[in-house]
């Protein structure tokens, strides 16, 4: 179990890393600790409307780079993750999730009737921008979740919006899957020369950004 020391500390020692070390390599322990992240984020309705991208062909990274604003995140870190979100929410997806609600809980599929019915009527009725945006938005809550299990593990990482999605889609044959490139992350170990790693955090002081509604 982490301490509070442990995460205070975390959180402080990492940053976003700007060079990785590319001989270090994550230990596939570590790797599936970091992927159980990714599964066990929430997201609303519990409809996980994501697919994550890991990216290991050397020469598909180097095509990726170059729609990257030629970042070495994108070919030295050990592992590189392509978030994609679900561009629509429709009703064979929805009966998907509400199969494997009953699959996982052993309950009758008809108990479910009524959650389904909420999610058709507030997702799959939704207007198409709305879900896009929505979509994204729990991305983003699975994104937050690795980078924060990284940190806690000691491993090194990079959020990363510097890119063309479009091109992401085109190289990954994402065009027509129903899935959207939206952001990456890099994960490995950081440079002994990455300059990035001895700078102070900067932060708003607390009382600029936390406010108590009493
Ligand atoms: C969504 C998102 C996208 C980012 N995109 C990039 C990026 O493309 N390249 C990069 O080097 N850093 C990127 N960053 C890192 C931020 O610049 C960094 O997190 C911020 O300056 C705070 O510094 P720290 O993470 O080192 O504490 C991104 C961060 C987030 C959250």
């Amino acid at each position: 179990m982490s301490s509070t020391k442990q995460i205070m500390e975390a959180l402080e020692w990492r940053y976003a890393t700007k060079r990785y070390d590319a001989t270090k390599k994550i230990s596939e322990s570590d790797w599936k600790t970091l992927t159980n992240s990714l599964l066990m984020a929430p997201s609303s309705y519990g409809v996980q409307p994501w697919k994550f991208l890991i990216v290991e062909n050397p020469q598909v990274r180097e095509q990726l780079k170059a729609v990257s604003w030629n970042q070495t995140q994108v070919t030295d870190a050990s592992h590189y993750v392509v978030f994609a979100y679900k561009e629509e929410m429709d009703e064979a997806f929805i009966q998907k999730y509400v199969d494997r609600i009953s699959e996982v809980r052993k309950v009758n599929p008809e108990s479910l009737n009524g959650y389904k019915a909420m999610m058709i009527e507030n997702l799959a009725k939704a207007p198409g921008e709305k879900i896009k945006v929505w979509s994204q938005r729990q991305a983003y809550i699975a994104m937050g979740f690795l980078l924060e299990t990284a940190a806690l593990l000691k491993i090194d990482a990079t959020p990363m919006e510097g890119l063309d999605p479009a091109s992401y889609d085109k190289i990954l044959g994402l065009e027509g899957s129903g899935y959207k490139t939206v952001a990456t992350v890099a994960l490995g170990y950081r440079h002994a020369e990455d300059t990035f790693q001895n700078m102070q955090k900067v932060r708003f002081a607390e009382d600029s950004v936390i406010e108590y509604v009493k």
